[in-house]
């Protein structure tokens, strides 16, 4: 049985997890103290983590039926994410691993995205393409064993799931803004504004960083009024683009495959039109349920189970990081 925790940007979340990958309760807190800041504010959400991550997991341990004891191996996320965050969970995690003797696994924050498509009922095994696009990176990879990946694209400048949230910002949605969104866009017309997909980013990589300024003028062409009339096929047609550069990668990345096999990871995976768009290309195609896809410890868990665990006392000087370490096997 494994305890795992993830304090990596707002929320506080805990999970335990069998070794086979079956949830035995995976519990997240969202701190909803950041949407007045329109972002998160990493100070405030280091503390919040702080207030709120013992509850946490008592309450995971809890719904799982287990005591401290009943573990095997305690996992954290190491990074990336912001530090301060990071290391409440590190922190956390040094702690009750070494109270029991427990070994300890450091987890990669985008590795747990990847492997929430190792969890059960429905666990896939690669090789397979997979994108993970979250608020903070967007990559395209191919894994070919569940202990990581081989980088083959990612973004030039902003996440998708940023393009998202500066997005919503724009339009006056409220944060996390991809969700909010998203709900707009389901009324509007996809086709209403022509907003780019960075159709010149050859290869494997991503760009959203024009799209975002073109929504910026197009509001400000709009005036006031116009936007908050329009609101909806702005919101349609923005969403429309973010979904169709990802998708574009996603085939370009599939046609190299000899035996095409998609998987996807991260907040904007829990994206309705992507989903739908992902679920059309015509190969297998696995996205795991919403919930697991936006930052939940179940998925870090899952993937503990194929990171090398460290002994006691050795972890006590583990460190957080903030940027991603791109592992190739
Ligand atoms: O993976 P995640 O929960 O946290 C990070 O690791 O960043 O991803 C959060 C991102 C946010 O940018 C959020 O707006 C976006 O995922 N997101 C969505 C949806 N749900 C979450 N974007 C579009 N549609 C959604 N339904
Ligand atoms: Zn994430």
């Amino acid at each position: 049985m494994i305890l795992a925790i993830e304090t990596s940007c707002d929320d506080t979340c805990a999970a335990v997890v069998s070794a086979d990958g079956e949830i035995r309760a995976n519990v997240v807190s969202s701190q909803g103290v950041h949407d007045r800041f329109g972002g998160v504010v990493p100070e405030i959400a280091s503390r919040h983590h702080v207030e709120l991550v013992n509850a946490v997991v008592d309450d995971a341990l809890a719904q799982a039926g287990a005591a401290l004891p009943d573990l095997d191996l305690v996992a954290v996320t190491q990074g990336p994410g912001l530090v301060g965050a990071l290391l409440v969970g590190v922190a956390t995690g040094k702690a009750l691993a070494a109270a029991h003797r427990l070994p300890l696994a450091a987890v990669d924050h985008l590795d747990g995205h990847v492997a929430a498509n190792y969890l059960q009922p429905d666990p896939i095994e690669p090789p397979f393409v997979c994108l993970i696009a979250s608020g903070g990176h967007t990559l395209l990879t191919r894994v070919t064993d569940p202990g990581g990946y081989e980088l083959l694209g990612q973004t030039l400048d902003d996440a998708a799931g940023e393009a998202f949230d500066k997005g919503a910002r724009l339009l006056g949605l409220g944060y996390p803004g991809g969700p909010a969104l998203s709900r707009l866009a389901a009324t509007g017309d996809p086709t209403a504004f022509d907003f780019p997909t960075a159709a010149r980013v050859t290869g494997l990589d991503f760009s959203f960083a024009g799209l975002k300024t073109a929504l910026l003028y197009k509001v400000r062409d709009l005036g006031e009024e116009e936007t908050g009339r329009r609101a909806a096929d702005l919101a349609a047609s923005y969403e429309h683009a973010i979904v169709e550069a990802l998708i574009a990668r996603v085939e370009r990345a599939l046609a190299a495959e000899p035996d095409p096999r998609l998987a996807i990871g991260g907040g904007v995976a829990a994206n309705r039109l992507l989903r739908e768009r992902a679920a059309a290309l015509g190969v297998p195609v696995h996205i795991p349920p919403p919930e697991l896809c936006t930052d939940n410890a179940a998925m870090i868990a899952s993937a503990a189970r194929f990171v090398a665990p460290v002994s006691f006392p050795d972890y006590l000087a583990l460190d957080a990081y903030a940027t991603a370490h791109h592992h190739a096997l």
